[in-house]
């Protein structure tokens, strides 16, 4: 979510469902990246959006403008089309759209009170959820159509979330999972686990939605720090790690098989039924720190685009693999790691490619 009043060039940033391709929104404009080669793919410079999420690699966009312009109103959703440069459709709402998610069957309006559930062929409205006030805007998406969640914060007091099901369209689940109001919620891709982080930002929990009971809890850091993004390892099966950027300005990856295994042979089933509130425990498993990545308090997100494991590693042994992950701040700047952690859970970041953002010069369009 983006603050148009804050001082830095890029309004908004996220990555598109497979993080094939990322896009921002600034002042003047929007920008879609390829995010293995950093290539720009498409930029239009039309005024200041909030807003830009992209539909897998189509040429589908859906698009909010700041407001800076009154032809940009936060308060109209467009479909945009790369391909040819125009508008499809346009959607206006009574208030100022604050998340868009999509997938190929739906799209997911978040207002301040209301989130809005449409087929995205006929963009008829399927269902109407009336949530807490959610300023910010914050909710998680899984795309993939078997396990199509969304989750809403269900507290303005307490970090309690909702799990909504879009596909079937009714509510899932509730989940409990911090004493604080939350901060950062994510799916896994297939929508097996939802990572959660309050305002507070010292924790982080990992909530297996088949059992909305049972918690994994990771600690980021002793000191209170605001969780900008959270993101899991792309694969299907499990995702083996999990990414946090937050106000400190370091990125932390956990390593998840590590915590999760262990977590699992000391709960028996009888412990994990009685005790539905597990979340007092806190696993300090492999947790790799990247310091100063980003200037302390500057908006950023990461994503893990690929996982490799090194061949030869079980998962009875400790895991060994190289995770790719990339970062993009409000600050312009794009980076891509390599993680390589070994059998001794020893760590190492490498920096594999650094650029701004907003001097990058397009290349070619997306052409599909
Ligand atoms: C965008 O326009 C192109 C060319 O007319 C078309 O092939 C494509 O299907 C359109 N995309 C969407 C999402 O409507
Ligand atoms: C690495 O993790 C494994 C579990 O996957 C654990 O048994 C082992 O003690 C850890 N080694 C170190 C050096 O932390």
């Amino acid at each position: 979510m983006a603050n148009h009043s804050s001082s830095y060039p890029i309004l908004c940033a996220s990555f598109n469902q497979d993080t094939s391709y990322f896009a921002i929104g600034t002042r003047d404009g929007f920008k879609v990246f390829d995010s293995e080669t950093g290539t720009l793919r498409y930029e239009r410079a039309i005024g200041g959006f909030i807003i830009v999420e992209m539909l897998f690699s189509s040429s589908l966009l859906a698009i909010v403008g700041a407001g800076e312009q009154p032809s940009l109103s936060p308060r109209r959703l467009c479909l945009f089309n790369t391909t040819t440069g125009a508008a499809l459709r346009e959607l206006n709402f009574l208030t100022s759209v604050l998340a868009i998610r999509l997938n190929r069957k739906r799209l997911v309006v978040v207002l301040q009170e209301k989130t809005y559930i449409y087929d995205l062929n006929s963009l008829s409205i399927l269902d109407t959820i009336d949530t807490v006030p959610n300023s910010k805007g914050l909710c998680a998406f899984s795309p993939s159509l078997d396990g199509c969640f969304l989750a809403l914060p269900a507290s303005t007091t307490r970090g309690s979330v909702l799990v909504y099901n879009v596909m079937e369209l009714h509510s899932h689940c509730e989940i409990d999972a911090h004493r604080s109001p939350l901060a950062a919620i994510v799916f896994s891709p297939n929508g097996m686990y939802i990572a959660t982080a309050s305002e507070q930002g010292t924790i982080i929990r990992v909530h297996l939605i088949s059992e909305a009971t049972k918690s994994y809890s990771f600690r980021r850091g002793a000191y209170p720090s605001t969780i900008f993004s959270l993101s899991f390892g792309p694969s299907t099966q499990f995702p083996d790690v999990l990414v946090a950027t937050s106000s400190s300005g370091s990125v932390h990856a956990f390593s998840l098989g590590l915590g999760m295994n262990q977590r699992s042979r000391r709960s028996s089933s009888f412990f994990g039924s009685i005790i539905p509130d597990s979340v007092n425990d806190v696993l300090d498993p492999a947790h790799h720190v990247l310091h100063n990545v980003v200037p302390a308090g500057v908006k950023s997100y990461a994503v893990i685009r690929k996982v490799d494991r090194v061949p030869g590693t079980s998962i009875s042994e400790s895991v060994a693999y190289r995770a790719t992950v990339s970062i993009i701040t409000h600050s312009g700047s794009f980076q891509e790691y390599t993680l390589i952690i070994n059998q001794k859970n020893e760590s190492s970041w490498r920096l594999e490619r650094r650029f701004d953002l907003l001097t990058a010069i397009s290349d070619n369009i997306i052409s599909s």
